[in-house]
């Protein structure tokens, strides 16, 4: 299986980036679940102070870009992918190669679209089962239904944001949905049990023929 964890940089200038609070600990608990149920799991991350699990291949990345060709160039033969990482959906259209210098007025700053990974993979044919997150802070189901259907997803796992939710904390909940049936509810707990469950949930999937 292929993972993706934690955040991506997008570099203004040499010194400075746009990023997001994503920590990597729901992405790393994935592979490491995985790796504990027997899974061979490689796992695509952006910067994170976390310990690679033990027997899971770590590759780092920082941006969208180099975090799409990653996955790209190691998604051949994978039965599973979960993308967990909080990819910048925007870039700044232009890289500075000097730092920007502060001046009187304001900055205004152009972005432009990243590749959405998640999409890419689910539209390969063959293709692994696909399982997305989905942060949010309002309409959480509404939102991760949209999702599922406009990615062409087979489960998305989805969870509230906000402050003290979701991000850079140790504990969270998800909602797990599939295009049919009810969605399951994993309540909260550390994110390393509630890694567990939602690999447990997938693996019956995937011994269902549940891939898409
Ligand atoms: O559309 P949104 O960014 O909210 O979707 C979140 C899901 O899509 C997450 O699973 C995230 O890892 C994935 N994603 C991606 N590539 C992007 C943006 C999001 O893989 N450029």
């Amino acid at each position: 299986m292929l993972v993706t964890a934690g955040a991506t940089r997008e570099p203004l200038d040499p010194v400075r980036y746009l990023g997001n609070r994503s920590s990597g600990r729901m992405g790393f608990a994935l592979a490491a679940a995985a790796r504990e149920a027997g899974a061979e799991v490689v796992l695509v991350t952006g910067p994170a102070a976390l310990a690679t699990p033990r027997g899971v291949e770590r590759v780092e990345v920082e941006r969208a870009e180099q975090m799409h060709e990653a996955v790209m160039a190691r998604i051949e033969g994978a039965d599973l992918f979960i993308g967990a990482a909080a990819v910048a959906d925007y870039r700044p259209a232009q890289e500075a190669p000097e730092k920007i210098k502060k001046g009187s007025g304001p900055l205004t700053l152009t972005l432009e679209p990243t590749p959405d990974i998640l999409r890419a993979v689910a539209a390969r044919r063959p293709r692994p089962f696909v399982v997305g997150f989905a942060a949010e802070t309002t309409d959480l189901l509404e939102h991760a239904r949209a999702k599922l259907r406009d990615k062409g997803l087979d489960l998305v796992a989805a969870n509230r944001v906000g402050p003290g939710r979701g991000l850079e904390v140790e504990r969270n909940s998800l909602e797990v949905l599939a295009a049919e049936g009810e969605p399951v509810s994993l309540p909260e707990q550390p994110k390393e049990d509630l890694a567990r469950a939602l690999i447990a949930l997938v693996a019956e999937r995937l011994e269902a023929g549940g891939r898409a």
